[in-house]
């Protein structure tokens, strides 16, 4: 089928590019001018592992291409996309000027008796596609559509699988030949399709995000109350995830969740459950569970050093999660930060955020970057692991301690072994762990 794509970030061209590895044939497009430069060069702008393999060989292949034109898009495409940004606004709720801008522009090069099914794939409020059915059809009364709501669920770092074998898609859908299209594209995946209704599944986006959150903030609540009786959280986590009910995954304790999605969708939800009279009470929980995690951890940290101003601080990670280069709303990022303001010498190690981190201007003026988690390492009085990157689980460790002045050691991910790496002559303080 012709597809098109509007917003060639993060969900978009990971869709785009597995949307044409299935077979259709898809229009990546992004007002972005310097993006779709780079894509046209075979450049990829964001790291994602296995995503520039299939960009290249589905350009290749004459089914991908990218353009700055929503007319070019919308005219030669039975299907159109939209995965622009939604991003929080001050107060917690969304800012969604992307999505009726481009809801808009759509109206603008709709042409007489061009059917399009117009699906939002990005995360927004509940009621949204009424909203944006309203505003194409003010703009151009005659204009032939359908608005669905499709979900996306994928992860970063690993977007590209769990996009090509999703648990489920969910169609939200009002119209049966817009139901049917999108049944048809989403055919060659070979997975379980649950239609709704357009609000069920704009909802069912928020609650699946702040479910996970919540999950993670249960294990973390879990964690303190292990460090309090000298029980692993690890192992609890491990027996209450063999319950099928439960499960394992999102269990993983830690210094809490970030990136661009948990903490804005989290917040999201609290405010359309306000805004619809029924307050969601127990998501501010999840929330103060969440940013409480770094202050434990600081504490730990303070526990040991004492006073940080002038202390020697390695930290590995910076991204908000391992296998990405994206340091949006990273705890890693907020840990440095606070460490500096302490008067904290730090110098960290990211094996792909480093560039990014800098582009952004999220580090603090006096942090030092190395090119190695060794050379971060160097003259340390203490090592801090915020994202659990499997190479710093790789590393020499009797190299690492030699080079350290003092082998204090925080895994703020559990990543390491604690009896390997106190056999190893560290002192090693984890999270929930004895
Ligand atoms: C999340 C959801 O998992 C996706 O299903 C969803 O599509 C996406 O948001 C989105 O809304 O676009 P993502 O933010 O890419 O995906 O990353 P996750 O793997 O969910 O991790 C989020 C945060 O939770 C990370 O900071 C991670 O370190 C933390 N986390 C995750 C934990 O602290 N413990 C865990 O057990 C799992």
């Amino acid at each position: 089928m012709d597809l098109c794509i509007i917003g060639s970030g993060y969900v978009g061209l990971v869709s785009g590019a597995c949307f044409a590895e299935v077979g259709h044939t898809v229009i990546c497009v992004d007002n972005d001018l310097r993006k779709i430069d780079m894509l046209h060069r075979g450049q990829i702008p964001i790291y994602e592992p296995g995503l520039e393999e299939l960009v290249l060989r589905n350009v290749a292949a004459g089914r991908l291409r990218f353009t700055h034109s929503i007319e070019d898009g919308v005219d030669n495409s039975q299907i159109v996309f939209i995965a622009v940004p939604t991003p929080p606004q001050a107060d917690g709720s969304v800012d969604l000027t992307y999505i009726e801008r481009v809801a808009r522009e759509i109206a603008g090069v709709l042409k007489p008796g061009q059917y399009r099914v117009v699906v939002d794939k990005s995360t927004v409020p509940v009621k949204t596609g009424e909203k944006v059915d309203a505003t194409i059809r003010r703009y151009n009364p005659t204009a032939e559509f359908d608005v669905v709501s499709n979900p996306e669920f994928l992860r970063e770092g690993c977007a590209v699988p769990d996009l090509m074998k999703p648990d489920r898609i969910v169609v939200g859908s009002a119209s049966q030949r817009a139901t049917d299209l999108m049944k048809r594209m989403y055919e060659p995946f070979q997975v379980p399709i649950l239609v709704t209704d357009v609000s069920s599944a704009e909802l069912i986006k928020h609650a699946a995000n702040s479910f996970l959150s919540l999950k993670i903030s249960y294990i973390n609540a879990v964690s303190a109350i292990c460090e309090a009786s000298g029980a692993d959280v690890e192992m609890v986590a491990d027996g209450i995830g063999m319950d099928r009910r439960i499960g394992r995954n999102f269990l993983n304790a830690g210094l809490g969740y970030g990136g661009s999605c948990f903490p804005k969708d989290v917040k999201a939800f609290i405010a359309i459950s306000e805004e619809l009279g029924v307050p969601f009470r127990l998501l501010q929980e999840v929330e103060r569970i969440n940013a409480g995690q770094l202050d434990v951890f600081i504490k730990k940290i303070k526990d040991a050093l004492w006073v940080l101003r002038d202390k020697r601080i390695a930290v590995w990670g910076l991204t908000f999660k391992p296998d990405t280069d994206d340091v949006r709303n990273s705890v890693a990022i907020e840990l440095v930060n606070r460490l500096v303001a302490e008067g904290a010498q730090v110098t960290a190690y990211d094996p792909k955020g480093m560039e990014k981190a800098v582009e952004y201007k999220l580090l603090p003026a006096s942090l030092k970057l190395a090119h190695s988690p060794l050379e971060a390492a160097e003259g340390a009085e203490a090592l801090l692991l915020a994202t659990e990157w499997k190479e710093f689980a790789r590393q020499d460790f009797a190299a690492v301690k030699a080079a350290m002045h003092t082998p204090l050691l925080f895994d703020g991910r559990n990543l390491l072994n604690p009896k390997t790496m106190r056999d190893m002559g560290f002192t090693y303080h984890g999270v929930g762990r004895p």
